[in-house]
């Protein structure tokens, strides 16, 4: 696994964008820089996608889903499938390219991204055949029917974030082919290159030409070209809350359908109750795997007092044993931040907190070059104005918070002061706290004795801050369709 044959070589050697099937030269020729999160080195080179490259993205889209001959259902499904075996048959070269275009440890790459990714595609396969509106009575005399159609809501355009490229890809080709949407997929511009390996992929995999596009480039010039294109019936977004404003008021504009998923700062409750060894690794795992960039991220700890000192310990004594480092090493656990930028942000969070009062007990130094790399953190007596504890700072950070209470009003106002609304977790033996607990957070998701991203069945998405919209089990296929009610009379 040498660093010099890389497996996403031959996609950004020359930049190009997927349409209609096949790699189009982009309209303009700025281009930006592909780089190695774990060696800071300049690799390659992807399109700068512009205003006309969307325009012709879009157009291939709409005529895919203007042709006469209608995509099957049973079809969309196959499709989907092959494409989940594609990925399976190429896992190794797709861990490849994850590792190097985003700075993941290859174990990471391989045993989740690659094959989560396929689970992903494969869960919305079988979505695409069991879709359906209803008949309802009508209360009225005479021979009349009403029922309803559950149509796709048109050529849809998807924006994602860097932090899990393959996979955030899955997310949305997923339940829109499900649906019978044509896409137009834009990439985020540090991690595109898997996106154009899997777009490439689709070619032997039964999709008509069009269904899938891929234009790279940066937010602001191809990202905004694609909000703003009259073609586009709906946005799907996943990224930072500032963004998904900007987008989200665009639409609005617009009448345009969106959905945006968007970051959170999730509590994670421990009740003196608790299993502290599972506690423990789940947190660990939530706030440290993909070195903390992770949009559920259990990233406030709200301890109970009692337990506060033992449960630190461990989550400490697993943060100190991971091993970070080259990530075509095997054994790394911690990879790179995804940018210069990203680190200097994470440093400057740790470091504000550190100046008001709080404690490392764990990290909170700085690490030599090259490479974005990042101690894994465990702050605590964190000021509770302090930056670090009130926005979402997407690296290997934990803020711990320990309180006294065991008021469950109180505790859930503790969890509930945060913009942000994504998940909540708690930890607890206690049924009634449980349920009480689960009442009282304000969170798209919240989950008992777990941390993290949930099941592919369930619904996922945020409240307040953390967007609206949901992805995933059915109410994520149907956010990709619109109903047309018809009346018979008769
Ligand atoms: P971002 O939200 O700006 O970028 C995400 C995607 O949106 C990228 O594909 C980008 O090209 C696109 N984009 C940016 N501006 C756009 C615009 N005006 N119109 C259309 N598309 C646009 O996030 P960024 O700047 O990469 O990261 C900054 C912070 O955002 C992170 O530190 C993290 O806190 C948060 N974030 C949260 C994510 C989550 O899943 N919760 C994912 C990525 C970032
Ligand atoms: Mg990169």
């Amino acid at each position: 696994m040498t660093r010099d044959r890389w497996p996403g070589a031959a996609l950004i050697d020359k930049p190009r964008h997927f349409i209609a099937g096949d790699w189009a030269a982009p309209a303009g020729g700025s281009t930006i820089d592909v780089e190695d999160p774990a060696t800071g080195e300049r690799i390659g080179a992807i399109a700068a996608g512009n205003a006309q490259d969307i325009d012709r993205a879009v157009g291939a889209a709409q005529e895919a889903m203007a042709r006469p001959v209608k995509w099957l259902a049973t079809e969309r499904q196959d499709a989907l499938l092959a494409l989940a075996a594609a990925i399976d048959a190429h896992a190794e070269e797709l861990a490849r390219i994850e590792m190097r275009d985003g700075g993941k440890p290859i174990s990471n790459a391989s045993r989740v991204d690659v094959p989560a990714s396929a689970a992903i595609l494969r869960y919305f396969a079988g979505w695409a055949t069991k879709l359906s509106g209803e008949t309802t009575e009508l209360s009225q005399q005479g021979g009349a029917r009403g029922f309803t159609l559950r149509e796709p809501v048109g050529v849809v355009g998807q924006i994602i974030p860097w932090n899990y490229p393959l996979m955030g890809a899955a997310f949305k080709i997923g339940p829109a082919i499900a649906a019978g949407c044509a896409l137009v997929l834009k990439p985020a511009e540090q991690t595109s290159v898997s996106t154009l390996r899997l777009a490439e992929l689709t070619r032997a995999c039964g999709f008509p030409p069009g269904f899938i596009n891929v234009v790279t480039g940066a937010g602001a010039q191809a990202g905004a070209a694609l909000v703003d294109h009259p073609g586009v019936s709906k946005i799907a977004f996943t990224g930072s809350t500032a963004t998904g404003r900007e987008i989200a008021a665009a639409c609005g504009r617009q009448m345009k359908r969106v959905t945006v998923e968007l970051g959170g700062k999730s509590p994670v409750i421990v009740m003196p109750d608790a299993d502290l060894d599972a506690a423990a690794r789940a947190i660990a795992t939530s706030i440290f795997f993909n070195t903390g960039q992770t949009c559920s991220a259990a990233s406030r700890l709200l301890v109970h007092a009692g337990v506060a000192g033992a449960l630190l310990d461990r989550i400490a004594r697993i943060a100190g044993s991971m091993k970070i480092g080259r990530t075509d090493d095997p054994d790394t656990q911690l990879g790179p931040a995804i940018s210069a930028v990203q680190r200097e942000r994470i440093e400057g969070f740790v470091a504000g907190a550190l100046a008001t009062g709080a404690r490392a007990i764990t990290g909170g130094d700085l690490r030599e070059g090259p490479g974005y790399f990042v101690s894994p953190t465990v702050l605590s007596d964190v000021h509770a104005q302090a930056a670090a504890l009130r926005e979402e700072i997407f690296g290997p950070v934990l803020c711990a918070v320990p309180f006294e209470t065991t008021d469950l009003d109180e505790i859930a106002a503790l969890a509930n002061d945060t913009p942000y609304g994504l998940a909540a977790y708690a930890w607890t033996r206690d049924l009634s706290v449980a349920n009480g607990l689960a009442d009282r957070l304000q969170a798209g998701t919240v989950r008992i004795n777990a941390c993290g991203g949930g099941d592919l069945s369930l619904p996922a998405g945020g409240v307040k801050a953390s967007g609206f919209g949901r992805e995933n089990g059915r109410a994520g296929v149907e956010a990709y369709t619109e109903l047309k009610t018809v009346t018979m009379a008769y």
